[in-house]
């Protein structure tokens, strides 16, 4: 049981999800591949995981071009998408609205893996921006016009471990399928 893990990564977020999911999946046969840095083929692959953070609103351009070019081997894969993102609230939409709908009917499991708005390690011109959707953030208090702090994003365990369950049973489950025949 092969996996793909093909994902979109620039400053590092996705990246360590992809760690833990791979930590999470120890003793399985899987290639992680960040598409920003390398080429991933899905054809050779029994299943696939893919993920993107999202800047200016859009999936990376690496994964956008991954999605379109892959769509019809992905669709006759077992698939599983996630998403990081710096706008927690935005999450919903952007699962919904970022991924084709065709894979989105086809994936088994769709998740928000949190994300970042921290400005370490940023180059300096996305840490501009992310200091202006921080200060976006910012809500004005309006009895004594004092500003609340945002609350920022961060990664989210839980789901990526809710995923490499959700894996580790599919895997079982092809498995025992291929058994039978
Ligand atoms: C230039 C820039 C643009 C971004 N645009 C968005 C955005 O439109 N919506 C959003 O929710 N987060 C946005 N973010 C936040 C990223 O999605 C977040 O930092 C994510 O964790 C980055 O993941 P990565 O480091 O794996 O690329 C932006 C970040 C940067 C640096």
């Amino acid at each position: 049981m092969r996996i793909l893990i093909a994902y979109a990564s620039k400053n590092g977020t996705v990246e360590k999800c992809v760690a833990r999911l791979c930590e999470q999946l120890r003793g399985m046969e899987i290639d992680a591949v960040n598409l920003e840095k390398g080429f991933a083929d899905p054809s050779n692959y029994d299943m696939v995981v893919f993920g993107s953070s999202v800047y200016f609103g859009r999936l990376r351009r690496v994964a956008r071009s991954f999605l379109k070019n892959h769509e019809s081997v992905l669709l006759k894969k077992p698939l599983a998408l996630f998403l990081c993102c710096g706008l927690t609230e935005e999450s919903e939409y952007y699962l919904e609205k970022l991924f084709p709908q065709s894979l989105r009917e086809a994936a088994f499991q769709i998740l928000y893996f949190g994300g970042s708005l921290s400005t370490e390690g940023l180059s300096f011109l996305d840490r501009l921006l992310v200091r202006s959707i921080r200060s976006s953030l910012y809500e004005a208090n309006l009895d004594n016009g004092d500003y609340i702090a945002p609350s920022l994003p961060g990664i989210l365990p839980e789901n990526i471990d809710r995923l490499a369950t959700y894996l580790r049973k599919e895997a079982c489950r092809l498995n025992n399928q291929t058994q039978k025949r």
